[in-house]
């Protein structure tokens, strides 16, 4: 195809393909970079957004999906599995879709919101609904791939980290330096883990000068991290990053502490008004989980831990679509009008 190829063949000489791979690609990842102007002059800081729901199903999965499922066809597997709070699956399902792969989703009953369960089904993937939070779904996954002939294509898998790693390579690429801060959600701690391995990489070879501080933002109701322990009964309206027992704590807690970063609960409440300010003063419209690295964004600058004058990246992981129910939550239902211009301005208050 012509432009972009996708991140395989953009970065083909830092991910490992095995010799003779077909490719499974949507093109993902190139997403935008996008100044943040309102976010800018609240925190004195320069602000970017890395936009991740621009990706082919909606959010930063596909970097990695690109990579776990063309290792695991190169691999001769027939189906995939994952766990899921929703957007691996969606991932999953439309990756091992265009593979000719099974793909098997085990998502959190009741847990997952409505467009992330959509994409599954349309991409025909065998959904099995789990009376379980993401950890039940995650041990249950890793149990079944050990036992039967099915690759796992959680963030547990190493090569989807090597697909994650590259929004960190895009980012200093478009900025010809990395920024200072990096404010990530933190679920599973996979892709702040990804991110870290990015910018440690570039700095190694000399791409970059300097690696950022890591700030990765739990929700408050699901924030093992940054208690230093698992949490049995994860609650959020940040569905995504319902996560009681992060599958990559090891990797989370290196990219804090050789960042010089921080670990920082945001409420549902911080979270949510983030999201409302991200759509109604920036024109990006995330999904809640997306918007807890910008309330931590706006909670640390308030209290000092954000130099101001700061280059920040705040990553929004997933898009607004994904979750229409929070959104039309805001919605204030009015009478329909008749077909009258008068009507029309009287009820735009133009009258
Ligand atoms: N943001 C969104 C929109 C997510 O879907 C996730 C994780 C995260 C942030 C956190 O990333 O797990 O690497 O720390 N979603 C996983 C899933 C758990 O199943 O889709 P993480």
């Amino acid at each position: 195809g012509a432009g972009w190829p996708g991140l395989i063949e953009a970065y083909r000489d830092r991910v490992p393909v095995p010799d003779g791979a077909r490719i499974v690609t949507l093109q993902e990842g190139n997403t935008p970079l996008v100044p943040a102007h309102h976010l800018s002059e609240l925190t004195g800081c320069t602000v970017y957004l890395k936009v991740e729901g621009a990706n082919p199903t909606g959010s930063f999965k596909d970097r990695g999906m690109t990579m776990a499922i063309t290792h695991a066809l190169a691999e001769g597997s027939k189906a995939v599995i994952c766990a899921s709070t929703g957007n691996t699956s969606a991932s999953a399902a439309a990756y091992a879709a265009r593979a000719g792969l099974t793909s098997a989703v085990l998502v959190p009953q009741g847990k997952i919101a409505l467009g992330k369960l959509a994409q599954a089904v349309v991409h025909g993937a065998k959904i099995l609904q789990v009376q379980g939070n993401f950890d039940d779904c995650l041990e249950l996954a890793r149990k079944t791939s050990a036992e039967h002939p099915v690759t796992l294509v959680n963030s547990v898998n190493p090569v989807r980290l090597e697909g994650q790693k590259t929004a960190s390579f895009e980012i200093c690429d478009v900025l010809g330096r990395a920024p200072d801060v990096h404010c990530l959600p933190v679920g599973n701690a996979g892709n702040i883990t990804a991110y870290w391995k990015g910018y440690t990489e570039y700095a190694g070879d000399g791409v970059i000068e300097r690696t950022p501080r890591m700030f990765g933002f739990q929700a408050a109701g699901a924030a093992p991290l940054v208690h230093g322990q698992p949490i049995a009964q994860p609650e959020t309206i940040a569905t995504a990053i319902r996560v009681g027992s992060p599958a990559s704590w090891a990797g989370a807690v290196r990219a804090k502490d050789e960042s010089g970063g921080l670990f920082e609960a945001v409420t549902d409440e911080q979270i949510l008004a983030a999201y409302r300010t991200l759509a109604s003063r920036e024109g990006v419209f995330v999904e809640p989980a997306s918007a807890s690295s910008v309330a931590g964004l706006l909670a640390t600058a308030a209290d000092g831990r954000l130099p101001a004058g700061s280059v920040v990246v705040c990553t929004v992981t997933g898009h607004g679509l994904k979750d229409p129910d929070t959104a039309l939550s805001g919605m204030v239902e009015v009478e329909p009008l008749p077909v009258d211009p008068g009507a029309v301005a009287t009820a735009l208050e133009l009258a």
